[in-house]
């Protein structure tokens, strides 16, 4: 059966990260990523639990959410996984019969399809659990004009959003889970969504030295729905999806990969906002690359100056670099993504990548 037989997807709805303070979390992402502020809910607009911020840049949405009980679910996730994303949205065509079916194929149902309803029109939105306290909830709002949900108000000054430093869409997101358990979930989301298998990664094509990995890529909604899955493999020192595992206190979202035309351009504007990226590619990587990846429409010179990887595969190239983690516990980071044919990941930088994150790990004294 193919997917979209059971499990129309139409694309990304949203990212929620549940974070301790999202209104410091808010500006970062605006000032850092170039997010423009969209609409907010909150005690100001009537709900009592928590702060929502809602920030987008073209086609992405991040929303940033904080408890204010501590008791409540968000105030506990935030006190367990640090701040991380929660929510892995998706855009369905009907969101009851993607719960139904999801549901019917083995997922665990987190919240039953409900209807939100304001002066701007519906949406209909139902929830399942995937690996650790992560989820997706579909999100059905083809009967939905307003700014985000029912229950936000609008905090864009001209009603929309700028576009940014260039970030346009969500690339994919990425997974770790337990040693052991990737094939659990791949198998998930063969079984419960009708996503696809598509590239595999042996570990020695991943090793290093110190750490290894394994991961999968799946995808859905007709290729639009890219999720990789990580699981730790042996090294000979700790892998840095088992650092991962441990400060977050279990599986979740590990990197967050966004879509640019102009990576120069977008990873230049990252750099004077203060975003810091992974510790600096070295200079050989370059004389390397350009013999490897052959001849690309950007300047070596640029991206040497901005630390940008280049793989090429049998369909194109890819740009792609990998910031350092957002926040104190070393879990989730973004990486900025730029395509030029290749539906790939990146696998020769795979190598020079994982070697600069052990640096990093090496730094925190977890190697
Ligand atoms: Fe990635």
């Amino acid at each position: 059966m193919s997917q979209t037989d059971f499990m129309p997807l139409e694309g990304w709805d949203a990212l929620e990260l549940y974070v301790g303070n999202a209104k410091q979390a808010a500006y970062f992402y605006e000032h850092a990523f170039g997010f423009t502020p969209t609409a907010y809910a909150g005690p100001e607009t009537g709900v009592r639990d928590r702060a929502s911020y809602v920030l987008e840049q073209n086609e992405i949405r991040l929303v940033l959410t904080s408890g204010l009980d501590p008791e409540s679910e968000i105030a506990r996730f935030a006190c367990a996984h640090g701040d991380g994303v929660k929510d892995v949205s998706l855009r369905v065509p009907n969101a009851a019969n993607a719960f139904a079916e999801a549901v019917a194929r083995g997922a665990r149902g987190v919240a039953e399809p409900r209807r939100l309803e304001d002066e701007h029109g519906s949406v209909e939105l139902a929830t399942i659990a995937t690996y650790g306290d992560t989820v997706h909830t579909f999100v059905e709002r083809s009967a939905y004009t307003g700014p985000y949900l029912p229950g936000y108000v609008s905090t864009a000054s001209n009603g929309s959003a700028a576009s940014g430093i260039g970030l346009q869409s969500i690339d994919h997101v990425v997974g770790n889970v337990e040693l052991g358990r990737m094939d659990e979930w791949v198998s998930f989301y063969e079984r419960t969504m009708g996503f696809t298998e598509l590239i595999h990664f042996s570990d020695e094509a991943i090793s290093t030295e110190y750490s290894a990995l394994m991961s999968k890529v799946m995808t859905g909604g007709e290729g639009k729905i890219k999720f990789p899955i990580n699981e730790p493999a042996e090294g000979r020192r700790k892998s840095q999806i088992e650092e991962y595992l441990d400060f977050y206190g279990g599986p979740g979202v590990q990197h967050l990969a966004l879509a640019t035309e102009d990576i120069v351009r977008t990873v230049d504007g990252l750099r004077e906002r203060g975003v810091r990226f992974l510790v600096a590619t070295p200079g050989a990587y370059y004389e390397d690359a350009a013999r490897r990846v052959g001849s690309i429409d950007q300047s070596w010179a640029d991206l040497q100056r901005l630390g940008i990887l280049a793989d090429r595969d049998d369909e194109g190239y890819l740009l792609q670099i990998f910031t350092a983690t957002a926040q104190d516990r070393p879990t989730l980071f973004f990486e900025v993504i730029e395509r030029h044919g290749s539906r790939g990941f990146g696998e020769g930088n795979f190598k020079a990548l994982f070697e600069a994150i052990e640096r990093e790990q090496a730094l925190r004294g977890n190697l």
